[in-house]
Order: C-alpha cells, then sequence, then structure tokens
C-alpha cells in the first residue's frame, strides 16, 4: 500500500510539470487527452517509461514525450499512485472534518 507522502508527490508533479494543462485538473481527460485517474498502475507507469524511452504507437503519443523524458522511476512512480488512488478532493471536503461538540443539542 502506498503512503500519503507518495500521493502528495505524485500530485505536486502531476500539477508541477503541467500534466494538467492537457489531462485535466481531475486528470479527468479532455478530447484526444486520455483520462488518467484510477486507471491501473502498471499501465500508466508502462506507458510513461514506453514515452520515456521516445518510444511511440502514434504520432500524437510524440506529444508526451518531451514531459515524460525528465523523469526519474520514482517520480513515475509517485504519478502513477496519485493517479491511480485519485480522489476528487471537491467532493471529499464536506464529510472528512465533520465533528459534533457539545452534547448533541438535547
Ligand atoms: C501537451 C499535452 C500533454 C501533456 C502536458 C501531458 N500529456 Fe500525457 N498524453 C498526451 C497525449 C496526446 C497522449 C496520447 C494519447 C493517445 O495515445 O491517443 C498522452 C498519454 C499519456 C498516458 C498514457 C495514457 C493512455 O491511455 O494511453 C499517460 C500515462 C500520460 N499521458 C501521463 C502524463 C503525465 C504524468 C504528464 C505530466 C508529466 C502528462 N501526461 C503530460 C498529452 C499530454
Amino acid at each position: 500500500m502506498a503512503s500519503s507522502s507518495d500521493y502528495e508527490a505524485g500530485k505536486n508533479l502531476y500539477f508541477g510539470k503541467g500534466c494538467n494543462g492537457c489531462h485535466g485538473t481531475k486528470a479527468e481527460g479532455m478530447t484526444t487527452y486520455p483520462a488518467l485517474a484510477n486507471r491501473a498502475k502498471g499501465f500508466l507507469a508502462y506507458k510513461l517509461k514506453r514515452f520515456r524511452s521516445e518510444i511511440s504507437d502514434k504520432q500524437i503519443q510524440e506529444m508526451m514525450i518531451p514531459f515524460a523524458i525528465g523523469l526519474s522511476d520514482k517520480e513515475i512512480d509517485q504519478l502513477c499512485i496519485f493517479l491511480n488512488e485519485y480522489v476528487d478532493e471537491q467532493t471529499e471536503r464536506y464529510d472528512i472534518e465533520y465533528t459534533t461538540e457539545g452534547d448533541g443539542g438535547s
């Protein structure tokens, strides 16, 4: 099981490297850019390592090469943890910190 710090590191990489510019702020994808959220970690890592080795199966994938080329194995791992375990914080936020105070209003 991945630690939450890997998730956070992956998230920082995703936004820091501009992945969100094409794949979306929720990794939901858009038009020709595939969705990445909650996809299999092994598949994501396989693709990123291929792009890093400058291998593309079709022309549109060449777009990915400059973004993958600088990534270390650890960074790929962290990115894939973040994407695989992705949760939409916008919808999570409301119920996480909910606590009842006092006697519950008797
Ligand atoms: C300039 C736009 C662009 C940016 C920025 C970008 N990507 Fe991509 N990405 C693409 C395109 C285009 C494809 C290939 C789509 C296809 O195969 O049809 C792709 C494919 C992928 C795939 C394979 C998904 C699949 O279904 O085959 C992964 C994983 C991925 N990108 C991760 C990333 C990560 C991580 C970053 C940031 C480091 C990133 N991308 C930045 C455009 C982009």
